[in-house]
């Protein structure tokens, strides 16, 4: 399966200048998102996770199947207000301004292994974010891992953690 094939990238979109790499054809295509849920189960099964976290909004499509696929829970991380009860919550710079995620304080147990998922990883600041707030929360994550690496913005080079992606585009 040509997982490329079944990404399309959008010029100008969100703004001039951007290509966005859409997953949406990769969505609506049974086998292409099976064949990729099932890749990317077996990138992040040697790292042996408890439980998987996924990052709001596309990260839970990759971060929730996957989950079903290894048997494994998962856990949520969203944007700001969105979850109930106790959260704990990180701020992180955008190229222009701020932006926050958080996590329900009683998501991890202590030293449970969390796996980190997201749709894409451009610059990295989402998922390094979301590692910091995993590990604030009591969690190791031994990787983190998304479908697409937009390779020429050196995303990975911010990530303390092992990273795992399926489909690289250098430009
Ligand atoms: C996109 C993408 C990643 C993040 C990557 O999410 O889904 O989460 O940006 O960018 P970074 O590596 O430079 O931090 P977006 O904020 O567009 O929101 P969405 O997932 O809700 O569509
Ligand atoms: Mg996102």
């Amino acid at each position: 399966m040509d997982l490329k094939a079944h990404i399309r990238g959008i010029p100008d979109f969100p703004k001039p200048g951007i290509l966005f790499y859409d997953i949406s054809t990769l969505l609506r295509h049974g086998p292409a998102w099976r064949a990729a849920m099932a890749r990317l189960a077996d990138a992040i099964r040697p790292h042996k996770p408890d439980l998987l976290a996924g990052i709001e909004s596309r990260g839970f499509l990759v971060a929730a199947p996957l989950a079903l696929e290894l048997g494994l829970g998962f856990v949520m991380l969203r944007k700001p207000r969105k979850l109930p009860g106790l959260t704990i919550g990180l701020n992180y710079a955008l190229e222009y301004g701020t932006d926050r995620i958080e996590m329900q304080a009683d998501a991890v147990t202590k030293g449970q292994r969390v796996v980190i998922l997201d749709d894409l990883l451009a610059t990295g600041g989402t998922m390094a974010a979301g590692v910091s707030l995993l590990r604030q929360s009591g969690a190791e994550v031994p990787c983190a891992a998304a479908l697409i690496e937009l390779t020429f913005l050196g995303g990975r080079n911010r990530l303390d953690v092992p990273f795992e992606s399926l489909v690289a585009y250098d430009e």
